[in-house]
């Protein structure tokens, strides 16, 4: 049995306390790692402000870092991917991609280091101010607490210490309890690139009991945190004046006109509904369908979920592998079974054998459902008919959440329209709500959170804009 421990000030801690890590598609234990207390998290939290009150590490060296850790991270991509595979249940082809991702993550994130750039402010422009030249420049908040999720743990793992070390800060790491071994393999390639002790200190452990202890530590100086909205809130009220980034999900939504190819795009909505078994922030959840057109879109996104294939994870023939737990896919059938006893019609899949949920859609269903009006984080999508453009745009606003929305038309007007009206941090046109790519502004309005990922946008939110005035 792998036992791990924690990575602080460049050392491997063992605590008494562990935590059991199992592969999710059997269920048997395949590794034990060090859960963190109250010493822990002081130990880890001292190395991060001595590391930052004391090492200068230039923004050249921060650009060579990340780049080193990125391209060891490619050499190992393949042991990556199969930690990611067993500790999250994800097929190992979406595995492969996800460290892929992660490199690239990583490598727009060392370009940042050197794009740190302020501006010059013409204070002359005022009165009185003949005699003074201006200029601000980007200071590092200090220590940067990256707590992350269990659905893509390395890339949202990167999207949070890539900008954070490119900016000149240094980072407490607090990956989801039951996706730790990846984060053991991100710290050892980061040692390897060379990164000095205290710049990354990652902490395992129970999500609740560490998640109190990060938030009561009040040397953190910025919070970057993906999870629920529940959490994210109570982060929020902690953190005072510190400064937080929140990604806490959404039930996103689509619209399909009557002028786009219905086949194509019924087979990308299910395509993006069922990836990572819908444990993807902005899954494919709503899908609101021309009603001249819905009947047809109907049929092929059953046709194309019908071919998905369930199984091992670790088979390169599989689409889809378990939820990340039994608990969560007793709860998505639960969601079903009340839709359905409310008039909700199952179109195909529906059913769970363990923590396997069938790819699912549902028709027939109503705004208040569970399985539409909350995350359902789950293999599944409802589809819903509608009879002009208004109507489609109220019914996706119709949310407490705002991450991404999709539109599929060849129609300029309607894309202008949707862009323009719908409430979320992102519109994608003629392709789905799903679509991200890591160099884009990423986030969300309402519950969905505060603040914008992606290395360029990151490393504003992780920066103080500092001004400095010469009088002379
Ligand atoms: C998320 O689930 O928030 C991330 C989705 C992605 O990076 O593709």
């Amino acid at each position: 049995m792998q036992e791990y421990g924690l990575f602080i000030d460049g050392a491997w801690n063992v605590t008494e306390e562990k935590i059991s890590v199992t592969n999710k598609a059997t269920g048997t234990e395949i590794a034990r790692i060090s859960a963190a207390g109250e010493a822990e998290v002081k130990k880890a939290v001292d190395a991060a402000e001595k590391a930052f009150k004391t090492v200068k590490l230039e923004p050249y060296k921060r650009y060579e870092i990340l780049m080193k850790a990125s391209q060891l991270l490619k050499q190992k991509q393949k042991q990556m991917a199969e930690f990611l595979s067993q500790e999250v249940g994800k097929p190992l082809k979406e595995a492969m991609a996800e460290v892929a991702r992660a490199e690239q993550t990583l490598i727009l994130s060392a370009e940042e280091a050197k794009r740190m750039t302020g501006e010059m402010v013409p204070l002359a422009g005022a009165p009185g101010c003949e005699n003074r030249w201006a200029f601000t420049m980007r200071m590092p908040v200090g220590i940067v607490c990256a707590i992350t999720p269990f659905n893509f743990p390395l890339n949202l793992a990167c999207h949070k210490i890539g900008p954070a070390l490119a900016a000149g800060n240094t980072v407490i790491y607090k990956p989801a309890t039951v996706t730790p071994l990846s984060a053991v393999l991100l710290c050892e390639i980061f040692a390897e690139a060379g990164l000095p002790a205290g710049f990354l200190n990652l902490l395992t452990g129970s999500g609740s009991k560490l998640g109190k202890l990060l938030t009561e530590e009040e040397r953190i100086g910025f919070y970057s945190f993906t999870g629920s909205p529940s959490v994210g809130k109570d982060l929020l009220k902690n953190a005072g004046f510190r400064r937080v980034a929140l990604e806490l999900g959404s039930n996103s939504a689509n619209i399909v006109h009557h002028d786009t190819d219905i086949a194509a795009t019924a087979g990308l909505c299910a395509k993006y509904a069922f990836a990572n078994a819908g444990q993807v922030c902005i899954s494919c959840q709503r899908v609101y369908v021309h009603r001249s057109v819905y009947n047809e879109f109907c049929d092929q996104a059953v046709a194309y979920a019908q071919k998905v294939v369930m199984g091992d994870p670790l088979d390169p023939a599989t689409d889809i592998g378990p939820m990340i737990s039994e608990e969560e896919a007793a709860r998505t059938e639960e969601w079903v079974k009340a839709a359905v006893a409310l008039g909700a019609k199952v179109q195909t899949g529906g059913k769970r054998r363990g923590a396997w949920f069938e790819p699912t859609i549902l028709t027939d269903v109503c705004p208040d459902m569970s399985i539409v009006c909350q995350e359902a984080f789950a293999p599944i999508f409802s589809i819903i008919p509608y009879d002009t453009i208004e109507e489609a745009i109220a019914m996706v606003n119709n949310s407490v959440y705002g991450l991404q929305a999709g539109v599929f038309t060849n129609s300029l007007e309607i894309a202008r329209l949707c862009a323009m009206k719908i409430e979320t941090g992102g519109v994608i046109v003629n392709d789905g709500a799903t679509f991200r790519t890591d160099n884009m502004p990423y986030g969300g309005i309402k519950e969905s959170g505060i603040g914008r990922e992606g290395p360029q946008y990151a490393v504003k939110e992780m920066t103080e804009e500092k001004l400095i005035v010469f009088k002379f």
